[in-house]
């Protein structure tokens, strides 16, 4: 693998199908419309949101069975450069449906499939190889995969000076900020779990966030507050930039936007009140669309723009 400026990783990508519906009703045939098969999981997201503001980045996931075959050619038609790690068991499918009736969204997940220490050898190995300015692990774990694996990515991060962004959850996260990494995005609830606290004020937020730094867990943690927008603390700045007011028609995917903004103002080195306010702009315009669709680059152009003053 060459150089890339920017690397992103899906351990447990899915394969989105999303329809529509008209009324939930149990024990009869529920007639969907035309499926839309997406390719999805935290590391495309963000590869896909780099592409849409013009972007680079290559994403490396992992792929088994026909739908990762499916996941493959749609990561393919997005024109992202990729590498997948072929696994034994099949890449997971996730299902979003909106009932017309009541404009209500369900989403059904999957836990991945197992992956086996081989696999899982591939895959540090593709990343050992590469050199990337900044690596970005983001998604949950598959099964067969110890809590530690990020916390091997960031080892490899750390030996080969990529700056390493992840946005992951639980037990996940915790074990990565033993080794450190450069920016972590959890949202609000996943702070509280980290510091080990039920829930999180708004004001306690900046104090929280700066234990993490003080302890070498991350030097910038971005902390999103859903439609309030979010916030950014390094050793030194807060601040505190509000989501703007978008006519909401999904939140899936907008995390993932959010870090695909955020990674690219870095990589086109902005200032970080920039990259806080790319994140929010495109994590916002994420929820303009429907199911698993993320954003069109005019909304988070405007939506940035607009966020530019405040
Ligand atoms: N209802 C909303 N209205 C406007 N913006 C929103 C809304 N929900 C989310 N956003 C935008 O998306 C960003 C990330 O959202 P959120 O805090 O919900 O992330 P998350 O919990 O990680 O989401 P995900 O479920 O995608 O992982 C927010 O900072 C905000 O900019
Ligand atoms: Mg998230």
């Amino acid at each position: 693998m060459n150089s890339h400026d920017i690397i992103t990783l899906t351990v447990n990508p899915a394969l989105d199908k999303s329809t529509h519906f008209k009324g939930l009703v149990a024990e009869q045939k529920i007639r969907c419309s035309e499926p839309r098969f997406d390719a999805g999981g935290g590391g495309i997201n963000v590869s896909k949101a780099i592409s849409r503001l013009g972007g680079k980045s290559l994403a490396v996931f992992t792929s088994g069975g026909p739908m990762g075959k499916m996941l493959e050619e749609l990561v393919t038609k997005e024109t992202i450069e990729f590498k997948a790690i072929p696994i034994q068991t099949w890449t997971r499918e996730s299902f979003v449906a909106v009932d017309e009736n009541t404009n209500s969204q369900y989403r059904f997940g999957f836990t991945g499939g197992e992956i086996t220490a081989d696999e899982e050898k591939a895959v540090l190995e593709a990343l050992s190889k590469s050199k990337a300015k900044f690596l970005v692990a983001s998604g949950s774990l598959n099964e067969g995969l110890s809590s530690d694996f990020y916390q091997k990515v960031a080892e490899i991060a750390k030996a080969s000076n990529s700056k390493l962004i992840v946005d992951t959850s639980g037990e996940a996260l915790k074990k990565v900020l033993e080794t450190g990494a450069y920016l972590i995005k959890p949202n609000v609830g996943e702070l509280a779990k980290l510091i080990g606290v039920e829930r999180l004020e708004m004001e306690e937020v900046n104090e929280a966030a700066k234990k993490i730094i003080a302890k070498g867990g991350a030097e910038i943690v971005v902390v999103s507050l859903g439609p309030q927008g979010a916030v950014l603390v390094t050793k030194d700045d807060y601040e505190y930039v509000p989501a703007p007011n978008v006519a909401k028609k999904s939140t899936v995917g907008a995390g993932d936007s959010m870090v695909g903004g955020m990674v690219w103002a870095l990589s086109q080195n902005k200032s970080l009140k920039e990259v806080i306010r790319w994140g929010v702009a495109c994590g916002s315009a994420a929820t303009m669309n429907e199911g698993t669709q993320l954003f069109k680059f005019e909304d988070a152009n405007r939506l940035f723009e607009w966020l530019k003053n405040k």
